[in-house]
């Protein structure tokens, strides 16, 4: 597995993205940062290599992928039947982090959107994807670039750690911004649906187009019904070592982690900085911080999850956060990862 490592000035980079973008054009995969997430990108045009996609990550085949493109030229050369609304979506807030679901024409190759009818496309703003994309004018499926079930990867080592040896090379961008992956939404009905809460908020999204749905079943035990997204009815985001969500305050927190504590365990706490101040210091309590905003708690979330490992600590605790704005994002995930909720 290759490794490019892209200077500040992407203008200095661009021979080694046009050689990340030749793996590209062949058929192979190559993992690379946008701005919530590193992608795992094959060209979306190519059955093979999309094939390859789902073999290195073990993802189940009928999870489908989202097609990333440069342009909204090049959106719109995927698929039919786009609402109005979608223009004033795109035209408001992409190059960013926001799927599209439209009826795909057939450009794409049928593993892409896992043979249903409809595809994910989506326009990162990240400057190293974009230049890819751009250098082998091509759309290009791309899922997180994690092993299916794990944290997605927010820094080329996290890519490094699931999939070395698997892909053809890894694009290090530096870690992403947002941290949280895309918002998914359903843009084939009269009124716009959210699949996957992410880095657009619906707060963001209401502004835009009024009315926004959202998908009953994208919150983990909340509903029985199947997700429309296929990929949300799956194991997520798991870390290594259990975790649990402790709603509450830090007392609450502070109590949990003194019975673990008296039962002879080793504790690992993800928390903001303000939470972790107020904690009474323990042996065998290792904090990792998710820094102040809610928009850094998204940022650092999956490097939390993954910075616990086997051996180090017996159990995870992460507190619950609000779930207004990119709250909803993170609340999502955490749901998804944690295999407890404990209630005040
Ligand atoms: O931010 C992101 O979206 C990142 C970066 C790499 O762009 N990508 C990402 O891809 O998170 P992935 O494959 O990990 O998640 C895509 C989600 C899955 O839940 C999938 O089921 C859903 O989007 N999805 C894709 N195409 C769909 C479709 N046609 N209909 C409904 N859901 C779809
Ligand atoms: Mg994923």
């Amino acid at each position: 597995t290759r490794r490019w490592n892209i200077v500040k000035n992407i203008n200095k980079s661009n021979e080694m993205i046009q050689e990340a973008a030749n793996y590209l054009i062949i058929g192979d995969t190559v993992a690379f940062p946008t701005e919530t997430v590193y992608g795992l990108g094959a060209d979306a045009t190519n059955k093979n290599a999309v094939a390859k996609i789902f073999q290195a990550k073990g993802r189940p085949q009928d999870n489908p992928l989202i097609a990333h493109v440069a342009t909204k030229e090049q959106l719109l050369n995927l698929v039919t039947n786009v609402p109005d609304y979608v223009d004033r979506l795109i035209e408001t807030f992409s190059p960013g982090p926001i799927t599209y679901v439209l009826p795909s024409n057939g450009v794409c190759a049928e593993n892409v959107t896992a043979g249903l009818s409809t595809i994910g496309v989506r326009i990162p703003s990240h400057p190293v994807a974009l230049a890819l994309i751009k250098a082998c004018g091509l759309p290009i499926a791309a899922p997180s670039a994690n092993i299916s079930g794990k944290p997605s990867p927010t820094t080329a080592d996290h890519v490094w750690e699931d999939l070395s040896g698997r892909i053809a090379g890894v694009v290090d961008g530096g870690p992403t911004g947002v941290g949280v992956e895309s918002t998914v939404i359903d843009c084939t009905q009269d009124i716009p649906v959210i699949l996957r809460p992410g880095g657009i908020t619906l707060e963001e999204l209401e502004v835009v187009v009024g009315k926004v749905l959202i998908d009953p079943a994208f919150e983990k035990g909340e509903t029985k019904e199947k997700p429309k997204a296929p990929g949300m009815k799956y194991k997520h985001y798991a870390p290594e070592v259990p975790m649990w969500l402790i709603d509450g305050d830090f007392k609450h927190m502070q109590q949990v982690i003194n019975n673990l504590i008296a039962d002879g365990k080793s504790v690992g706490v993800l928390a903001n900085r303000n939470t972790l101040e107020r904690l009474s210091s323990e042996e065998k309590v290792y904090a990792h911080s998710l820094g102040e905003s809610l928009e850094d708690v998204a940022a650092n979330l999956y490097d939390g999850l993954r910075s616990f490992k086997y051996g180090e600590v017996d159990i995870i605790l992460c507190e619950t956060y609000q779930e207004i704005g990119i709250g909803q994002a993170i609340m999502n995930r955490l749901k998804k990862a944690a295999s407890k909720l404990i209630h005040e």
